[in-house]
């Protein structure tokens, strides 16, 4: 199947000063992705960037992704505007297992793209969903839902504590049988991991490394999974390829 697609974009809002929400038109990806699946996007600089998939709209064949500022590369697609283009590859990578029925999803930073996806997923399906997100202050929140437990280091908005002190407020009936997925940066999801762990819970965590092709051939986003086979204590997989989504259980932290 070509995953390589000319898209155009159909809207563009700014979320805060450095976060812009890209709508593409592109029916193939509104279809075929899956929540913590990602697309690589071409701008004018030598290589791709990754951006998690934050919703789509089958009706319309659309998909957005969230695109917070940080370099050369995500200076110019947030810059994007409506009637734009540029091509698209994806979607890539493997989502998360959504087969259960009920859910904690965990998202701090730029994982609250891929978070929203999940949200929007889950609740369509009427599975339990609890959304804690974490941010650093007030500034930064975006994509939040007053459903959601919001935390904050500063303590301006929402509870004043990190993403596990979010999860510490749920009740033994919303943790009982729960999956956690986790999207954030990597200590976040290293907190959130050993929180389910201490619950006895599932969790899964989506991995970010830079990449370059996206699609398995480069190797230059590989990180440590613990090995299947005995003797070795880790191997080498491609996050863009066999990931992004783990078992938080297989990652070295
Ligand atoms: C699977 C995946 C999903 C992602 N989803 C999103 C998303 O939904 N929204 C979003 O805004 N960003 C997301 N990112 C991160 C995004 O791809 C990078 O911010 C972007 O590629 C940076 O490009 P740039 O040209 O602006 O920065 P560059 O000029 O390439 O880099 C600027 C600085 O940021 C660092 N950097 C660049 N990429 C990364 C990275 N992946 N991890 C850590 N540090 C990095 C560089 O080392 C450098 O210091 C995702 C990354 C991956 C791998
Ligand atoms: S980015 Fe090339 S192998 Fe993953």
């Amino acid at each position: 199947m070509n995953k390589d697609h000319f898209c155009e974009v159909v809207s563009k809002s700014m979320l805060n000063g450095d976060t812009a929400l890209i709508e593409f038109r592109c029916p193939e990806i509104a279809q075929n992705a899956v929540p913590g699946q990602f697309v690589n996007v071409a701008s004018s600089n030598f290589l791709r960037r990754p951006f998690g998939v934050a919703s789509v709209d089958k009706d319309t064949g659309t998909f957005k992704v969230g695109i917070k500022i940080i370099g050369e590369g995500t200076e110019e697609l947030a810059s994007m505007e409506e009637g734009d283009g540029t091509w698209v590859l994806g979607p890539l990578g493997n989502g998360f297992d959504i087969n259960g029925e009920k859910f904690i999803l965990a998202g701090g930073g730029t994982g609250v793209f891929p978070v929203n996806f999940l949200y929007e997923k889950l609740s369509s399906e009427g599975k339990k969903v609890k959304v804690v997100q974490g941010f650093r202050d007030k500034s930064q929140i975006i994509m939040n839902d007053p459903s959601y437990i919001l935390t904050t280091d500063a303590g301006d908005a929402g509870l004043k504590g990190n993403c596990c002190d979010g999860l510490n407020t749920l009740s033994d009936d919303d943790i009982k049988d729960a999956v956690v997925l986790c999207v954030g940066p990597m200590p976040m999801m290293r907190a959130v991991a050993s929180w389910a762990d201490s619950k006895g819970l599932k969790c899964s965590v989506s991995l970010e490394q830079r990449m370059a092709c996206g699609i398995g051939i480069c190797l230059v986003c590989t990180c440590k999974i613990k090995a299947e086979e005995e003797g070795i204590p880790f191997e080498h997989k491609r996050c863009c390829k066999d990931g992004p989504v783990f078992d938080s259980k297989e990652v070295i932290w």
